[in-house]
């Protein structure tokens, strides 16, 4: 029986429409909101990000990631048995995007389910994902990240609306006799939930509450400084691995500076650190397969590296994976 789970392809897929800084402050600017290039910058640095058009969906995006994946691991969709979508932006209440990809796929009779962990969903999907394939319930199982967080925001509210952006990343984890995913290490404080939340539900044919995503931006900055280090550290240490062996360091893409902070909290020099916030902006659960597919397909990560992956989101949930490549 095989031991251990290991990543065996990547994909990803933007929507086609790339808004700059510059463009989206003008858009803002007709509602009566201020922003700007140097302010987004300086204090994200973000400066494209991509928003999907009114007829596309977290699962159209989330098919295409999963594809590639697919292709890249040089495998079917009828091997898979598994499929895990990270996602807080699904087509529907229910069936869940994982299952509405099965059927488009045509991967039927495996299990398929979402997590919602926002953005450390993608985290937590790949260590529920692992314990399954770990465990020989499937050989083969997809873990996507799939997002459309334009669908969420107050372009009205310009701390938040700059931030965001769509798209999809996903890994098809294989099992194997070599790591594979090391370690996982994931936490939630859930009283922590109003500092980044979309409290709106549906109810009685209407939307009850603000449908809009909402962010104690400083708050969240405090956590996310403080959670990442700890749960890269724990994760390193089940891992029986130490910073100085990160190859490359593949955080959730939400603002540089908590990503340079907390690389240098732990000792992993930037020139380590996987960036595509600039290019994306935060796609939530889908950064971080988002950012590893663009580094695989560059050539920046290669086979037999030391991948370090870390994240926090609403929730408050946090997580970080150790996983040789
Ligand atoms: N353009 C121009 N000015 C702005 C903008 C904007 N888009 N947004 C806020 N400001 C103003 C504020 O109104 C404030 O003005 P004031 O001083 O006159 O009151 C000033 O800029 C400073 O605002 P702060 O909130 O103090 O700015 P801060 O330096 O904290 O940066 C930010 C805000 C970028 C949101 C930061 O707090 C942050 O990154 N927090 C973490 C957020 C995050 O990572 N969330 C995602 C993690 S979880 C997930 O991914 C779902």
């Amino acid at each position: 029986m095989s031991s251990y789970s290991r990543i065996s392809g990547t994909g990803s897929t933007l929507p086609s429409r790339r808004v700059s800084n510059v463009e989206l402050a003008a858009d803002l600017a007709r509602r009566g909101v201020e922003t700007s290039d140097e302010w987004i910058v300086a204090r994200t640095g973000i400066r494209f990000r991509h928003f999907a058009d009114a007829g596309m969906t977290s699962v159209d995006l989330g098919e295409q990631a999963a594809r590639r994946a697919l292709e890249a691991a040089g495998l079917h969709a009828t091997d898979i048995g598994l499929i895990i979508v990270a996602t807080s932006t699904p087509d529907m209440i229910f069936p869940s995007n994982a299952a509405l990809i099965q059927g488009r796929l045509g991967a039927a009779g495996g299990a398929a389910f979402d997590v919602q962990a926002v953005c450390a969903g993608f985290v937590y999907a790949l260590a529920v994902a692992d314990q399954f394939v770990r465990s020989a319930m499937t050989r083969h199982a997809l873990v996507i990240g799939a997002e459309v967080f334009s669908r969420i925001l107050d372009f009205n509210d310009r701390t938040t609306c700059v931030l965001f952006g769509d798209g999809a990343g996903a890994v098809v984890l294989s099992a194997s006799d070599t790591p594979g995913v090391l370690s996982s290490a994931l936490h939630a404080d859930g009283r922590q939930a109003s500092i980044l939340c979309t409290p709106g539900r549906v109810s009685g044919g209407e939307i009850a509450g603000s449908p809009f995503l909402k962010m104690d931006g400083q708050a969240v900055f405090k956590q996310a400084v403080h959670v990442l280090e700890d749960v890269a550290r724990e994760a390193l240490a089940k891992a029986d691995r130490a910073p100085a062996d990160v190859d490359w360091m593949v955080p959730h893409q939400a603002n540089i500076r908590i990503m340079t902070h907390t690389a240098k909290k732990l000792g992993i020099p930037a020139e380590k650190i996987v960036v595509t916030v600039d290019q994306h902006g935060n796609t939530s659960a889908a950064s971080i397969p988002l950012a590893l597919d663009v580094a695989v397909r560059s050539g920046q990560v290669k086979r037999g590296d030391t991948l370090l992956f870390e994240a926090v989101g609403g929730g408050l949930t946090w997580g970080a994976a150790v996983v040789d490549f």
